[in-house]
């Protein structure tokens, strides 16, 4: 088991040492999934006030559910809709501060208020989305669309094609 403590004082120290704590995890580990699943339980660990913390792949234009943290959730998601798909279709970040004001927003969950969805963007191509949900209305600044962009691009260099179930043996013995 990984032991990361990540407990920083401020917000931005957070992000430094997640992104730090996620380079680590995922180097030398072709793997989409085994990459997504620590990644979800890094920051579902790592950041408060939280009720989902996960991934939606690009399979084949249709975002489906991926490796996460929390209550089970939607599977499928069309490109446009909810936050998700609004992520997928504009390869923009979304942070909703109060998803029920949100056209479209699928609640999976009644108790999330809040959602900060990053699209995994690799040489134009969409791999999947980064979601987190929170109980809390306006739970995510600037800071943290800030942060959780570069751990989207962290695992964009990762997890190549997400549709992909094979993985090579790792690079290096763990
Ligand atoms: N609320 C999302 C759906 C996914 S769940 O939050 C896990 C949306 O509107 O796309």
């Amino acid at each position: 088991m990984y032991d990361f403590k990540i407990a920083a004082a401020d917000t931005a120290t957070l992000y430094s040492d997640l992104a730090s704590a996620l380079e680590g995890l995922v180097s030398g580990e072709p793997d989409p999934i085994a990459n997504m699943a620590n990644a979800a339980a890094l920051i579902w660990e790592s950041l408060p006030d939280l009720n989902w913390a996960g991934f939606y792949r690009n399979l084949g234009g249709e975002l489906v559910l991926g490796p996460f943290q929390g209550r089970p959730a939607c599977i499928r998601i069309k490109f446009g809709s909810g936050v998700c798909g609004t992520a997928a279709s504009t390869l923009q970040p979304q942070r909703v501060q109060d998803v029920n004001a949100f056209p479209g927003h699928i609640a999976c969950d009644s108790a999330s208020a809040s959602e900060l969805v990053v699209p995994i963007v690799r040489d134009g191509q969409l791999l999947a989305v980064l979601d987190l949900d929170s109980p809390h209305t306006g739970r995510f600044t600037e800071e943290d669309e800030a942060g959780c962009v570069r751990l989207a691009e962290i695992l964009a260099r990762v997890l190549r094609d997400a549709s992909s179930t094979g993985s090579a043996a790792p690079q290096d013995e763990r």
